[in-house]
């Protein structure tokens, strides 16, 4: 599908975003194997978060989606094995996420993806998952599909190689079926939705300095719960107002947790003009409503833990950095390369061809302040936030421009288009 987006002068209105991939992801599994009723309200309406709910249901869980997903849980031990495939479709979440618990299911699951997620590295959660006792087969060693045959795990206490929300995630939902305490160790802080998820739904949990201990074989309880908007989804709207000649954009909803919202301290930092407004607690998240007006940025340089933090936002950031005063650099980003496509790569592509200058390198790219973004053929080369970062880009061209697979936002976001028209003018 190709959309064709034209230049904007004012983005304005307040908006309301679906919910959070990252936590929509988390609850939607823990729901499935606590006992009892969960209601989750504002679960992502994105297809990474529906592939989810569809593992769920292959495995067992009661799953009602109607507005409110409904889940009746199985218990920790109640999941059946699959009749097929899990198909996880582009989310390398689902696949990383889930591998840790059905690698202590007394069978074997087949955990399959799209044509993207089939290249994405899957070594970084089969050698924990292997010291905890789990047998596991992969294309090459280390590609999708998985072959997962599960069994009793052990407790084991890792610490992740790369910064990883999924692959601490992975471990600590196999933890949950181990006796024992599991640890996983993070030298730097990624997010830390399945902690306070697993706290939530009734689990023993204990985080302190880098180090996560899970006390195996939790009774877990189903819940009600909101799901914050999506805070990775803000930023696109959030860069779309700051290149905005005439800005006044309000966010209703927006996840404001500490792991994410360093997004919002770089963003204020740099003088993007944000006010976050009415933050509040649901389920042991931050949340709250933001209203962005635009002034000139400054630009500036991103790297070391920060890189992990905004890690989903820096093809959007690249976009800012060019219209910046002073430019964007980013560094110790070699992550973007496994992303749904090589980030650095495709970011590149399309801001060549709006006649953007990008420099780039193995782990992270500069991109020059103060240029024009020229009218352009964009592709999201099946990536969704490459969809949705260039059509941010496209609002701020001399002329329309057309995103080719622009469906591919609805990976996270089905509802990006028509949000993006009701506020750009
Ligand atoms: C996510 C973690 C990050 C992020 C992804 C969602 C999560 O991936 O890029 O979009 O929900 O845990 P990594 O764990 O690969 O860094």
């Amino acid at each position: 599908m190709r959309e064709r987006i034209s230049p904007a002068k004012t983005i304005s209105g307040s908006i309301q975003l679906p919910g959070d991939k990252s936590i929509s992801h988390r609850y939607g599994m823990l729901a499935s194997i606590a006992e009892g009723r969960s209601t989750l309200r504002n679960y992502s309406s994105g297809a990474d978060c529906r592939s989810t709910l569809e593992c769920m249901r292959a495995l067992g869980a009661d799953i009602a989606i109607d507005g409110d997903v409904v889940i009746e849980g199985r218990g920790l031990d109640g999941l059946r094995e699959p009749a097929g495939e899990l198909d996880c479709g582009n989310s390398g979440s689902t696949m990383r996420m889930l591998s840790g618990i059905v690698a202590a299911q007394p069978f074997t699951s087949r955990l399959c993806g799209d044509e993207s997620l089939s290249r994405r590295p899957m070594g970084r959660i089969m050698a924990p998952l292997q010291q905890m006792g789990a047998r596991l087969e992969a294309r090459e060693g280390r590609f999708p599909p998985l072959t997962i045959h599960g069994g009793a795990v052990r407790a084991i206490d890792y610490t992740l190689p790369v910064p990883s929300a999924q692959v601490k995630s992975c471990v600590l939902l196999a933890g949950l079926y181990a006796d024992g305490r599991t640890t996983v160790r993070e030298a730097v802080r990624t997010r830390d939705h399945t902690e306070i998820a697993l706290q939530e739904f009734g689990a023993d949990i204990e985080c302190s300095r880098g180090a996560i201990t899970l006390t195996g074989r939790p009774h877990l309880r189903g819940r009600e719960l909101v799901v914050p908007g999506d805070l990775s989804s803000a930023a696109f709207f959030i860069v779309a107002a700051q290149m905005a000649r005439e800005a006044d954009l309000v966010i209703q909803g927006v996840g404001l947790n500490p792991t994410r919202s360093r997004l919002l301290d770089f963003l204020a930092g740099i003088g993007v003009r944000i006010q976050v407004l009415d933050v509040q607690q649901t389920g042991g998240e931050l949340i709250g409503n933001l209203r962005i007006r635009n002034s000139p940025v400054r630009g500036g340089r991103i790297d070391g833990d920060l890189t992990a933090a905004l890690i989903d936002e820096l093809p959007v950031l690249a976009v800012l950095g060019a219209a910046s005063q002073e430019g964007l650099e980013v560094a110790n980003a070699a992550e973007l390369r496994v992303k749904e496509t090589d980030r650095i790569a495709t970011v590149a592509d399309n801001l060549r061809r709006m006649g953007v200058t990008i420099e780039t390198r193995d782990d992270g790219f500069t991109v020059p302040g103060r240029q024009s973004f020229h009218a352009a053929e964009l592709d999201s080369f099946g990536d969704h936030r490459i969809a949705m970062a260039f059509s941010i880009a496209a609002l701020a061209a001399d002329g329309p421009c057309e995103i080719h697979g622009a469906e591919a936002a609805s990976v996270s976001f089905p509802e990006f288009f028509d949000t993006l028209r009701r506020i750009a003018a």
